[in-house]
């Protein structure tokens, strides 16, 4: 089986219908009944009330306990389809908002990450992430925390969200704090965004990946130049075809990033929002593009070396 790593998941996006349900009872807490649908899954229709739907489940983890399990459980489905590290996009922002403090909210995927590592050998680290919709001045304040808080596990920062809002230079006080404080950075951009967004990212932002960055495909330069660059780019095509922003995965351009030269990894993004894992990206990106074990192989080593983790676990990972 070939060993898998990943890039771009967002950590309260990884907890399941059944999860979402078993933590809210056993903290005694209501949960939005249009959360779900009649089958129980997740209920959204597009990718906006994606993002709501994302913030009702999110307002079930409730207790620093509660981010163990979703780490744990999380890492343990990755680690079942040959996962060896996972690096778990977590926002301090939605923590707040059922009144976890900061450190709580590490702590507790801490020990998920402790816990998962006993049990299956599996490595995980974490990015600290602002939403952009939330506005840029909680951005700085998550930025703020972040580089007053030190946290073994935690390797860098990033932004996701609804792209179509605010502009990447009023973020650039929070990434460049970061940046200052010597820690790398990935931005959401070009998912909803067209290739504009991308450059206005890589113009404005001191990012060293891209989240999804697919959009670049309607723009030849630009594609030509995230390859000239050698810019990481965390695709997630399970995510982008569930959104409607390609009708299939065999529409997705993955392959002509492959072609193009861009350092491509494969990515879940919100496995059970998306009805997909690490490991179906995998398969279904051989199935679909055509990709040996030899491509998969190097898109793993692609997501290591671009890991925000040390040097030294990457070369243990390689
Ligand atoms: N937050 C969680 N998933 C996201 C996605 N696919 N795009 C932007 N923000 C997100
Ligand atoms: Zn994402």
């Amino acid at each position: 089986m070939v060993k898998k790593a990943e890039l771009h998941v967002h950590l309260e996006g990884t907890a399941t219908p059944a999860l979402v349900r078993q933590m809210a009872a056993r903290n005694g807490a209501r949960i939005d009944p249009a959360t779900f649908k009649s089958d129980g899954e997740f209920a959204w229709t597009d990718f906006w009330d994606f993002l709501s739907c994302y913030d009702k489940a999110a307002a079930a983890i409730l207790t620093k306990d509660d981010y163990r399990t979703v780490t744990f459980d999380y890492l343990a489905r990755c680690a079942r389809e040959d996962a060896i590290y996972v690096e778990m996009f977590s926002s301090p922002d939605h923590a707040a908002e059922v009144g976890m403090s900061y450190a709580d909210h590490l702590d507790g995927i801490a020990a998920g990450i402790d816990d998962a590592r006993t049990a299956f050998g599996i490595e995980g680290r974490i990015i600290v992430t602002c939403v952009r919709h939330f506005g840029p001045e909680r951005a700085l304040n998550v930025a703020r925390k972040f580089v007053a808080t030190p946290h073994d596990y935690v390797v860098g920062f990033g932004m996701g969200g609804d792209e179509a809002q605010f502009h990447p230079r009023d973020f650039a006080p929070a990434f460049n704090l970061v940046r200052d404080a010597g820690f790398p950075t990935t931005n959401h951009a070009g998912e909803f965004g067209g290739p504009e967004s991308i450059r206005a990212c890589l113009d404005e932002l001191p990012v060293s990946r891209l989240g999804h960055g697919v959009r670049a495909i309607e723009d030849a330069e630009l594609l030509e130049e995230l390859a000239e660059k050698k810019i990481p780019l965390e695709m997630c095509p399970g995510s982008n075809v569930a959104t409607g922003l390609y009708k299939s995965r065999a529409l997705h351009p993955f392959k002509a990033f492959m072609k193009a030269g861009a350092i491509v990894t494969l990515n879940s993004d919100d496995p059970p929002f998306f009805a997909t894992s690490i490991g179906h990206e995998y398969t279904e990106a051989a199935r679909f593009y055509g990709l040996s074990e030899a491509d998969l192989t190097g898109i793993t080593r692609n997501a290591i070396r671009a890991a925000f983790c040390s040097e030294t676990l990457k070369e243990e990972l390689l």
